[in-house]
């Protein structure tokens, strides 16, 4: 898609947002020398209204980066202004910019106080220069140009000053929205990143489960069919031809599985693309571990119902772990039996043997990581899975998934 060119005129406006500073002072400069030009001309400016004129309007370049500061500078020279000199500065528009400025930038007392300020200002400004008062030597000919004059004068500087400040908290308005706003947007994004953060461990634990179990069991299944067919190469050859096309028919299953997963991680979508091994193809699971010379069996109680298929795959799943579990640990004389109990709300899984036991879990030679993945599938599905020796010795895994979910 072709970019659009930022307008100049937009291009200009953003570099000067970006440095408020450097535009504050420039447009204080050429406030400044525009007044002196228009009025300092004509005037007759001596050293100390230069003087008053700077301290008036080098302040506004940091009305916003320090408005307080900048406002009291202000003051302070407006008072120096009506003790000192006895002409109008044209400097003195800098005050009701400050009032502004304190309104839009400044804390909230301080707008109150700038608006104080001003009026007050707007007062003495008024007795001073309409009403012909001095403040260094008192009272001339106030009466002289008479009372109402004053009054009207002082009342008109007010209401501009009150106008000033009423833009500036409008501007304060619109700063405060904008800031939530930003703020809200960084929260967002924020939250954004924390999701999909999540949904990546969410996705590799997912996977790491799926390796492990697909790789670790076949890889059980196909060790525990090459050490009988050694031993059975000498005595009997018929076995151990048996054993080695269990070995190939394990190898090509897990190399399927295995590209079903691969495929899930390049493509996306994960029950897409391979059908996966739902409680219907636990006899042909336990079949195949028969087959590899551990003694098994099934049990199956209650009528199969029907059930979600990212469960049933954790059921399945369940009973392969804890076989290859078996063929792993429970020594070489076990026994196992596997038990899906199709109970009124859940299907419970029992994978029991008679093997060492406890006695294994002494000396942990994997690790670990498959009675882990097993509670995390039980648990996506609302269920729960305990393992441990069981009392008289052997092993025991019993899981819970709920046909529904609750909420
Ligand atoms: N049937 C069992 N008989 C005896 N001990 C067992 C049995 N099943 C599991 N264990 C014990 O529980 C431990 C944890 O099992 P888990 O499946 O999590 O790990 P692992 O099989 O050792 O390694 P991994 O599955 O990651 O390859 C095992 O190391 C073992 O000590
Ligand atoms: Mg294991």
């Amino acid at each position: 898609m072709p970019v659009e060119p930022t307008p100049p005129l937009t291009r200009l406006a953003d570099r000067l947002r970006a440095r408020p500073f450097e535009v504050d002072i420039a447009l204080a400069a050429l406030l400044g020398l525009g007044l002196l030009a228009l009025f300092g001309a004509t005037a007759s400016y001596g050293p100390t209204e230069w003087l008053l004129s700077a301290g008036l309007l080098a302040p506004l370049a940091w009305r916003r980066r320090a408005p307080v500061p900048a406002a009291g500078v202000v003051v302070v020279t407006g008072l120096a202004e009506l003790l000192l000199s006895d002409q109008f500065l044209a400097g003195n528009v800098a005050a009701p910019a400050m009032v502004y400025a304190l309104a839009a930038y400044g804390p909230r007392w301080a707008a109150r106080a700038g608006l104080g300020a001003g009026l007050v200002g707007a007062g003495l400004a008024a007795l001073r220069y309409f009403g012909g008062y001095s403040f260094s030597s008192g009272p001339a000919d106030l009466y002289g140009r008479g009372l109402l004059e004053v009054v009207v004068t002082a009342g008109g500087i007010g209401v501009l000053v009150l106008a000033s400040w009423s833009m500036g908290m409008v501007r304060r308005g619109r700063l405060q929205r904008e800031a939530a706003l930003r703020e809200r947007a960084q929260l967002l994004e924020l939250e954004r990143d924390q999701e999909l953060r999540l949904a990546a461990s969410t996705e590799r634990a997912r996977i790491a489960r799926e390796m492990h179990d697909v790789v670790a069991h076949s890889l059980s299944v196909v060790i525990a069919q090459a050490d009988g067919g050694r031993y059975a190469g000498r005595t009997d050859p018929e076995a151990a031809v048996g054993a080695l096309e269990q070995i190939s028919s394990t190898g090509r299953q897990a190399l399927a599985d295995m590209r079903s997963l691969l495929g899930v991680l390049r493509e996306g979508d994960a029950q897409q693309f391979a059908p996966q091994p739902d409680v219907a193809a636990v006899p042909a699971l336990v079949e195949d571990v028969r087959r590899s010379g551990l003694d098994v069996d099934l049990l199956t109680e209650g009528e199969p119902v029907e059930m979600a298929g990212g469960a049933q795959l954790a059921a399945y799943r369940i009973v392969q772990e804890s076989l290859t579990n078996v063929l792993k640990h429970a020594g070489p004389a076990s026994r196992a039996w596997v038990r899906l109990q199709w109970r009124a709300d859940a299907l419970e899984v029992s994978v029991l043997d008679d093997g060492r036991g406890a006695a294994a879990m002494l000396a942990p030679d994997g690790n670990g990581q498959g009675v882990i993945g097993m509670r995390e599938r039980a648990v996506l599905h609302g269920g729960r899975l305990e393992t441990g020796p069981r009392h008289g010795g052997g092993f025991g895994v019993h899981a819970v998934l709920p046909y529904r979910r609750r909420r």
